[in-house]
C-alpha cells in the first residue's frame, strides 16, 4: 500500500492538510483544537483517542508568577511516542511554553531588549531562546508580546517592546524570524506566538485585565502594527486576549480574529485562546449562557485553539452535530492547525534528541550574547562625569537591595533561569573593580549600622535599587510610579553624608525617578537584565562599553501623567498652552522626565546638515532623509538616530510626531557618519475616516535627532 500523503514529507504541506483533513473524524478535528496543561499521565487515553492535540508545559493560569518543575524531556517523549504511535492517525502533539526572554540563558526582559534599539541582538536572543528550549522538546512559545505599552502602572509593559509601533513592529520581526528562522522544520526552531491580540495593554486605571475602551483607529494606527508585522513576517500563532473593547470579548469577536488577522491580512496560522478565557464568556463576561454557547461563540469568531478552558473538549462535537458550527468552519480552522504542526516538521521529528540539550543549554556563546543585549540594554540617564569609575581612587561601597540580588534581576516570566546562574552586582564589582579599588559589599538590609560606618568610609557609593521580579509581569499591576518603600530614603541618607551616589535601577517599567535623578550624580536604568546581570552592570559602570541604551518608553514624573507617550495629537488651544504642553497640569510639569528614546553615553554626539530630496515627492515616490552625526567626545560609542514624522495637514487628527526610522551606528570619537532614511508613501499611511488605509498630499514635517524631543527639522511635500 502506498503511503498516505499527509505523511509524505515531500508532499507539499497543502496537500499533505488536505488529505489528513479527508480522513478525520469530527471528534479527532476537535482533538486537534484542544489544549491540556502538562504531559501527565492523565491525558494518556485522550491522547491516544486523539481527542487532545497540544499540552502547554506550565504550573498553571499564573506560570509567569511561580516556578514549576521545569521540562521534562522523557515526559514529553512519552506522551508524545502514545500520539505518534497509538493514536489513529499518529498526529503529534504540539509543545508549548512560556519561554519569554531566554530559556536557561535568560536575556533582559523585553522591555529592556527594547531599550537596545538593536533589531538583530533581539533575533539573536530569540534564536538562543529557541536552540535552548527545543533542544528540551518544547515546540512552540508564547511569545513575542507585542503590544504597545503605554501605562507604566500595568505590570506587563515589562514583556513588550514599548510605546511605540514602529519600534515594536520592527522589533517583532526580528524576534519572530530569531524563533523561526527560515524554516521552522528545523530541529532547533520554535514556532512563535504573538500575543496578546488585541488590546490588551490598554486596561482601565494600568489594573491588570481590565475593560479596554479603545476606537478602532487608535487600534488599527497604535496597537495593530507589530501584530500585522509579525503576520507579514510569518508568524505561526497568535494569541487571543483576555480583555474586551467597548463590551466585546476579543476572543469571541469574529472581526477581529477572522475578518482582520486572516482575511484582510491574509494570514495562514492558528489563533489559540489566553488560559481558560472561552469560560470566561459565561463566567465573569456573562455574554453566554453556558460552556456550550461560549465554545460555540468563540470557534464561530475563528478562536482556533483552546487553551485549557475545556470548552472545545466538552461541547464542539455536538456543536457540529447540531450545526451550530459548521464543519467547514471546523476544518478551516484545523486545517491551520495542522499546517502549522507540518511546518514544525513534527511528523518528521516528533521527538527531541536528549543529548543535544547538553550541548546547547547556558553555552557560554550563548552568555556571550545575553551580555552583549544586557549591556546595550542600559540606559544612562544622568551622569555629572562620575562614571565611567575610574579604576584608582577610594573605596566604593555598593549597597541597596538589589546589591546581592541574583534570581530578582531575570525579571518576570523566568521559568527555566537559575539563580545561580547570575552572578550579582556587588560581586560582580567586587571583582572587576576591587583589582584596583577596594570594595564594600554592604548587607542587603542596606543602611544599617554597618552600612553607616561603610558609607562614611567610602569616597563613593554604587546603590542598586529597583523593583522584585513580583512588581511587574501578569497581575502585578501597580498604582504608585515611586521606588519601592524605603529605597529614596537610603539615597537621601547617603546624600546627606555628602557622598556621591551612583544609582543602578533594575525594574520592570519606567519607575519615577525624579528626585532620585535629582540626588544621585549618575543613574544607569538596567530594567532586569538576566543571566548575564553582575557583569553587564560592571562593564557599563567601568566603561568597558558604553551604555548603548535608548528609552523604549516614555519616563514619566509621576503616575498623574499616565498614559505617558510622545506621540501626542494636536489639541484645542495648543497655542495657549505652549507647545511643549509643560502647563498642563498645575501642579507639575506634563513634560515627561525623560522622553523617549532618551539615553546618554559617555561621549557625546553633534547632528548637522540635514538634507532632503526631493522636497516635493509624487504620491508613488519616495523620500530621502539624510543627516551627518558625529561623535564629538573622546570615546568610542554608538548613537540611535532617530527620524520622527508629522503629518501637518490631514482628514483625521494625526500624532504631533511618529517615529519611522532608526538606526544605530558606532562611531569612533572624532568620526563622523551620514545616515541616510527612505520614506514613501506606504511609511506615511493611516487610517483614514472610512477606516482605510489612507495618504494624503500636503506637507509633512521632519526631525531626525537623538530623541523623540530633540532633533533638526525641516519638511517635505507629497504632492497630490
Ligand atoms: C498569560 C499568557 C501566557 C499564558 C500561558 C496567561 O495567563 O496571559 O501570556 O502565555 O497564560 O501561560
Amino acid at each position: 500500500m502506498s503511503e498516505e500523503t499527509y505523511r509524505n514529507a515531500k508532499a507539499s504541506i497543502e496537500d499533505r492538510v488536505t488529505d489528513l483533513l479527508s480522513r478525520m473524524t469530527v471528534e479527532e478535528k476537535v482533538g486537534q483544537m484542544v489544549q491540556v496543561r502538562n504531559a501527565a499521565e492523565e491525558h494518556d487515553s485522550g491522547v491516544r483517542a486523539g481527542h487532545i492535540g497540544s499540552c502547554i508545559i506550565a504550573s498553571g493560569p499564573f506560570a509567569g508568577n511561580e516556578r514549576d518543575e521545569g521540562v521534562h524531556i522523557r515526559r514529553l517523549t512519552r506522551l508524545q511516542k502514545i500520539a505518534v504511535e497509538e493514536s489513529r492517525l499518529g498526529i503529534p502533539l504540539i509543545y508549548a511554553r512560556d519561554v519569554i526572554h531566554g530559556y536557561r540563558t535568560v536575556f533582559p526582559i523585553p522591555l529592556g531588549q527594547a531599550a537596545t534599539w538593536n533589531p538583530e541582538l533581539v533575533r539573536q536572543g530569540a534564536e538562543i531562546a529557541a536552540r535552548e528550549a527545543s533542544s528540551t522538546g518544547i515546540h512552540w512559545t508564547f511569545t513575542p508580546m507585542v503590544e504597545v505599552g503605554r501605562d507604566p502602572r500595568w505590570g506587563r509593559i515589562a514583556e513588550g517592546f514599548g510605546e511605540d509601533p514602529y519600534l515594536a513592529s520592527r522589533l517583532t520581526s526580528a524576534a519572530v524570524e530569531g524563533y523561526q528562522g527560515d524554516d521552522m522544520s528545523q530541529p532547533d526552531r520554535l514556532a512563535a506566538c504573538v500575543k496578546h491580540y488585541a488590546g490588551y495593554s490598554v486596561p482601565e486605571g494600568g489594573r491588570e485585565y481590565n475593560t479596554v475602551e479603545l476606537g478602532e483607529r487608535t487600534l488599527r494606527d497604535v496597537y495593530l502594527p507589530p501584530f500585522k508585522a509579525a503576520a507579514k513576517a510569518g508568524v505561526a500563532t497568535v494569541m487571543s486576549s483576555f480583555n474586551e473593547i467597548d463590551g466585546v470579548p476579543v476572543s469571541a469577536d469574529r472581526y477581529l480574529l477572522t475578518e482582520v488577522l486572516k482575511e484582510e491580512w491574509d494570514w495562514d496560522g492558528f489563533i489559540i485562546s489566553d488560559y481558560g478565557i472561552i469560560a470566561t464568556m459565561c463566567g465573569a463576561f456573562g455574554v453566554a449562557a453556558d460552556l456550550r454557547e461560549a465554545a460555540a461563540m468563540c470557534a464561530n469568531a475563528g478562536l482556533d485553539m483552546d487553551m485549557c478552558a475545556s470548552a472545545y473538549s466538552q461541547h464542539l462535537v455536538s456543536l457540529v452535530e447540531d450545526g451550530t458550527v459548521s464543519e467547514a468552519q471546523v476544518n478551516s480552522m484545523v486545517g491551520r492547525i495542522l499546517r502549522i504542526k507540518f511546518r514544525c516538521g513534527l511528523f518528521e521529528h516528533p521527538y527531541a534528541d536528549e543529548n543535544r540539550a547538553k550541548k546547547v543549554i547556558l553555552a557560554p556563546q550563548h552568555r556571550a550574547v545575553a551580555r552583549k543585549a544586557a549591556c546595550e540594554s542600559m540606559v544612562l540617564l544622568k551622569n555629572t562625569g562620575i562614571l565611567p569609575l575610574a579604576s584608582e581612587g577610594g573605596t566604593v561601597l555598593v549597597t541597596g537591595p538589589l546589591a546581592r540580588a541574583r534570581g530578582e534581576l531575570y525579571g518576570t516570566w523566568n521559568l527555566d533561569g537559575q539563580p545561580g546562574d547570575v552572578i550579582s552586582i556587588g560581586e560582580a564589582l567586587t571583582k572587576k573593580l576591587g583589582e584596583d579599588r577596594e570594595v564594600h559589599l554592604d548587607n542587603p538590609a542596606g543602611m544599617g549600622g554597618l552600612s553607616r560606618i561603610l558609607a562614611r568610609q567610602a569616597e563613593m557609593v554604587v546603590a542598586c535599587l529597583g523593583e522584585g521580579p513580583w512588581l511587574s509581569g501578569e497581575g502585578n499591576s501597580i498604582a504608585s510610579l515611586e521606588l519601592p518603600a524605603g529605597q529614596l530614603e537610603l539615597v537621601e541618607a547617603l546624600h546627606e553624608l555628602g557622598k556621591p551616589v551612583i544609582a543602578v535601577v533594575c525594574a520592570g517599567r519606567p519607575l519615577a525617578i525624579g528626585r532620585l535623578c535629582e540626588l544621585a550624580d549618575a543613574v544607569i536604568y538596567a530594567w532586569h537584565p538576566g543571566v548575564e546581570a553582575g557583569q553587564a552592570v560592571a562593564d557599563v559602570l567601568l566603561g568597558t562599553t558604553n551604555p548603548g541604551g535608548r528609552t523604549p518608553v516614555t519616563f514619566p514624573r509621576s503616575a498623574g501623567q499616565v498614559p505617558t507617550h510622545y506621540a501626542h495629537k494636536p489639541i484645542h488651544n495648543d497655542a495657549w498652552f505652549g507647545s511643549d504642553r509643560a502647563n498642563h497640569y498645575r501642579d507639575q510639569l506634563a513634560t515627561p522626565l525623560f522622553p523617549f528614546g532618551f539615553g546618554l553615553d559617555y561621549t557625546s554626539y553633534r547632528y548637522t546638515n540635514l538634507r532632503i530630496s526631493p522636497e516635493r515627492a509624487s504620491m508613488d515616490g519616495s523620500v530621502s532623509i539624510s543627516v551627518d552625526v558625529e561623535n564629538v567626545g573622546s570615546r568610542t560609542g554608538s548613537e540611535v538616530a532617530q527620524l520622527y514624522v508629522r503629518d501637518v495637514l490631514a482628514t483625521v487628527t494625526r500624532p504631533l510626531k511618529e517615529l519611522k526610522a532608526f538606526e544605530k551606528i558606532a562611531l569612533k570619537a572624532g568620526e563622523k557618519k551620514t545616515v541616510t532614511f527612505t520614506l514613501s508613501g506606504g511609511d506615511l499611511t493611516y487610517t483614514g475616516r472610512d477606516m482605510r488605509p489612507t495618504v494624503e498630499p500636503g506637507e509633512f514635517k521632519v526631525w531626525v535627532g537623538p530623541n523623540a524631543a530633540e532633533g533638526i527639522e525641516g519638511t517635505f511635500e507629497l504632492a497630490g
